[in-house]
């Protein structure tokens, strides 16, 4: 949308979504520029009732402002509850950077968005994101005392990735417990759709608990690493041939957003739905129909937050044995939310919004 000169407007919508809606709400919408550098972010705090706003900042070329201005008011909010369900005294934030980072990042870009950082005195914690990596947020680190997801060199925790698969696999773990009375996956056959950073480490902890491990992923070399050196996992052409796989036990949707939607739940074989992807229910619903054919959905947030519970970690200074023993408890809040959803009769991806609904009041009230 645009203005009479041709300039691209926030359209009302945006701006009711903030003031108005239940996906509004958000405490602090900032929009950055630095014209020397080409910077134009959005730094978005949904919540800083359970303390600082805590998320990363994705690097992405938006068709519109207006569509940056909603991811980020939509991704912070979803922090809020990834935050606040992985017991962080964390609110959520996020921030979009607009623009195709392969064309306009450079480090005069990322000083200037550090300082922006800053400007917010601790109110917003930025870590790594979509098209932002560790060595960036050294660079951003540069400018301000907020910025997580650094590289060890720099006193960062690095990839996050093995305490993400970690955490998965602790909310698979309860799962197959709340579904078969027993956690572990051995003789169980999990599809694993992206065998990328998380994805290929689940694949290891899968086959180590004695799982029949089915992959598919689109990059030829993700299959292969995994295939060298497990030729017992099997390989399917892609997702929609991993999702209809006979005696599928468990789906794991490791890849893009939007795995669970109108055409792969009526076909899904798995009984239980467990992966790393974020925003894996592609509208409003889906965990309804996904109750309906009784399949169990552990929601996505829930069991992915071994990363955020990793960079929360480096700001006390990272510690990797107290940070898996946080992302271990991934096991006993999935099975809480089983329970929840059981006892009031809702989704599990329901129960998980309803119990981190009443931990941020609670702070508000506390
Ligand atoms: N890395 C983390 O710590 C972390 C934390 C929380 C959530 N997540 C989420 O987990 C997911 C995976 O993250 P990652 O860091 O492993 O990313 P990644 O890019 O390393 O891995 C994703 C893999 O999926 C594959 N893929 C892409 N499209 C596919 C398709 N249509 N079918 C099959 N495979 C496909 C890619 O080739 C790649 O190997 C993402 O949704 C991410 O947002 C990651």
């Amino acid at each position: 949308m645009t203005d009479v000169t041709g300039v691209p407007v926030v359209p009302a919508d945006v701006l009711h979504t903030l003031f108005h809606s239940e996906q509004g709400g958000h405490e602090q919408v900032v929009l950055c520029q630095d014209r020397a550098t080409g910077l134009k972010a959005v730094i978005a705090i949904h919540s800083t009732a359970l303390g600082p706003a805590l998320g990363g900042t994705r690097f992405y070329p938006y068709a519109t402002e207006a569509e940056a201005i909603a991811d980020a008011l939509n991704l912070s909010r979803g922090m809020s509850y990834k935050n606040a369900m992985a017991g962080l005294d964390h609110g959520g934030g996020k921030a979009v950077i607009i623009g195709d980072p392969e064309k306009i990042k450079t480090d005069e870009l990322l000083l200037a968005y550090g300082r922006m950082v800053a400007s917010l005195g601790g109110r917003y914690v930025t870590a790594c994101d979509v098209g932002t990596y560790v060595a960036d947020m050294d660079v951003v680190a540069r400018e301000n005392r907020w910025t997580t997801g650094r590289s060890p060199e720099n006193g960062g925790a690095g990839d996050s990735s093995v305490l993400t698969a970690f955490g998965v696999f602790q909310g698979m773990r309860a799962s197959a417990q709340t579904l078969w009375g027993d956690p572990t996956l051995r003789g169980r056959k999990v599809g694993v759709a992206g065998v990328g950073k998380v994805g290929h480490y689940l694949v290891e902890h899968l086959l180590e608990d004695g799982a029949d491990v089915v992959i598919t992923d689109v990059r030829e070399e993700s299959v292969r690493r995994i295939t060298d050196k497990h030729p017992q996992v099997t390989v399917v052409a892609d997702t929609d041939a991993l999702i209809r796989v006979e005696g599928l036990d468990v789906y794991a949707p490791c890849a893009l957003g939007g795995a669970l939607n109108d055409e792969t739940v009526p076909v899904l074989t798995a009984k239980i739905v467990c992966g790393a992807a974020n925003n894996q229910l592609a509208h409003p619903g889906v965990e309804k129909d996904l109750s309906d054919r009784g399949i169990l959905y552990a929601p996505d947030y829930v069991v992915n937050a071994g990363g955020v519970i990793q960079v929360a970690d480096e700001l006390h200074g990272f510690d990797f044995d107290r940070c898996k023993a946080k992302a271990t408890k991934i096991f006993d809040t999935t099975l809480a939310i089983f329970a929840r959803a059981n006892a009031d009769g809702i989704p599990p991806a329901a129960a998980a919004d309803r119990i981190a609904e009443q931990r941020m009041a609670e702070a508000r009230r506390g």
